[in-house]
């Protein structure tokens, strides 16, 4: 005889998310959802791969991500495809696609792929929740779009999560500033890190982002964009920033803050988790976008948005000790029966309709054997049927969190059942 094969895995770096734990993923976007409808988003749905372009020319070809991360491939017509590393490019894809009226606010849920190298908190699949609103340059909507976010984590039980904020400026000068820190490096390249000293040329912003000591050391003494934007740009950070004062939200000024896609323009943020290692402590991101639709064949149209991961939310949970659940997601009763009743099926269904979470065992198993099953199930009341209740047109019902063994069952007319625990479930 051959040997089995061995089973199959999940490919590295992703997961699979089980009960219970899923329910945790369930009450995130639930809260997530909820959240966005109150700030006026609605869902957006975008296909998983889409053309190539779409990141080469959203996300920018010398970005980390194009360059070393993108899971790109053929189809059988010879179309360049890529999976989505992230949400923003593909939603501004469709805003171009189907130019629905401004402001647009969409919200969504979705898998990113990126070639990562995987450790905690960094995975080649995860899950983003994100909001994006085009059609406006009003610093009001980045603080909302802010305050979204900032409210969301608040919402979930987080505490320890700073907001980090930055203007990148708009597109001139953004230029001149580049020009600035272009000759600044080109004086200190030999101190720094052996990556940048042949490569910053490519894309000197990167180095900021360097956590690297020497490449701090120097960064830290050289130009910064936030004090050489042009005066419009300066007006629209000191809005934001004035803004998110009033709404009561803490911030602070992170002038190397430079985000990892080249789409970026005026206000970027992140949202850095302390309880977290430093090295995947960002639970969120974003900023704004004013050149995306443009670059992507539309109409020039800015636009402002933030993704967050959800592992890492959860993560940040963990660290922090969080254990509230976000969602019940417990059984309310169990239903034991002996008697292979065809009507035990309806009562199951009635209660199942009447919006009761119900369970059964199946297989026509003992009675011992089910209401151990029932015991382990977490439900509130076990509902046993045997020959008896059968008989008598009734159902014991059962406490399965009472210590008391008197106290804990009463027989209930079989037509009354549904309301009894509709009754109950209201206490
Ligand atoms: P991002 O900063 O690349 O931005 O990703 C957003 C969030 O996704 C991060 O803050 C982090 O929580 C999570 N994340 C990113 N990469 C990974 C990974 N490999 N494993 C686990 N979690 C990860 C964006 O993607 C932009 N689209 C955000 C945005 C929206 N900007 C404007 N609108």
């Amino acid at each position: 005889m051959s040997e089995p094969l061995p089973p199959f895995q999940a490919p590295t770096g992703t997961h699979d998310v089980l009960g219970p734990d899923s329910a945790l993923w369930e009450g995130l976007v639930g809260t997530f959802a909820q959240r966005a409808y109150r700030y006026g988003f609605s869902l957006v749905m975008t296909p998983i791969f889409e053309d190539v372009g779409v990141f080469t020319r959203g996300i920018g070809e010398e970005s980390d991500v194009f360059r070393n991360e993108m899971y790109v491939f053929s189809d059988r017509g010879e179309r360049r495809y890529a999976l989505r590393p992230e949400g923003t490019a593909s939603v501004v894809r469709a805003f171009v696609q189907h130019q629905p009226t401004t402001p647009w606010k969409a919200w969504y849920v979705t898998p990113a792929f990126r070639y990562e190298r995987p450790q905690a908190g960094r995975y080649r699949q995860h899950y983003q929740l994100g909001a994006e609103v085009l059609g406006t340059e009003d610093p009001t909507v980045d603080v909302e779009v802010i305050a979204l976010a900032h409210g969301f984590f608040r919402e979930i039980g987080l505490t320890r999560v700073r907001l980090l904020v930055n203007s990148m400026g708009h597109t001139a000068c953004r230029a001149s500033y580049v020009e600035l820190l272009s000759e600044y490096l080109a004086e200190h390249q030999d101190e720094l890190v052996d990556e940048h000293r042949e490569g910053w040329r490519l894309n000197p912003l990167r180095v900021l982002d360097c956590k690297n000591e020497s490449c701090v050391a120097v960064t830290a003494k050289g130009p910064m964009l936030v004090d050489h934007l042009c005066a419009e740009c300066r007006d629209h950070f000191d809005q934001v920033l004035a803004g998110l004062s009033a709404l009561g939200i803490e911030s602070t000024l992170a002038p190397r803050l430079v985000r990892g896609f080249d789409y970026y323009s005026r206000t970027t943020f992140e949202f850095v988790a302390d309880a977290l290692d430093a090295a995947q402590n960002a639970v969120g991101g974003g900023g704004r976008y004013d050149t995306l639709a443009e670059q992507l064949g539309g109409k020039p149209t800015s636009g402002i948005g933030f993704g967050s991961g959800v592992e890492r939310v959860l993560l940040a949970r963990a660290a922090e000790g969080i254990v509230t659940p976000l969602l019940k997601r417990s059984l309310d009763v169990f239903v034991v029966d002996t008697t292979g009743d065809v009507g035990v099926a309806r009562l199951v269904e009635d209660l199942r309709s009447a919006g009761v979470a119900t369970e059964r065992a199946y297989d026509q198993r003992s009675m011992k054997a089910q209401m151990k099953v029932a015991d382990k199930s977490g439900a509130r009341w076990a509902l046993l049927i045997g020959p008896e209740e059968l008989a008598a047109g009734e159902v014991t019902m059962k406490d399965l969190r009472s210590e008391d063994f008197n106290q804990a069952q009463s027989r209930v007319a079989r037509s009354e059942i549904v309301s009894t625990v509709q009754e109950l479930l209201t206490k």
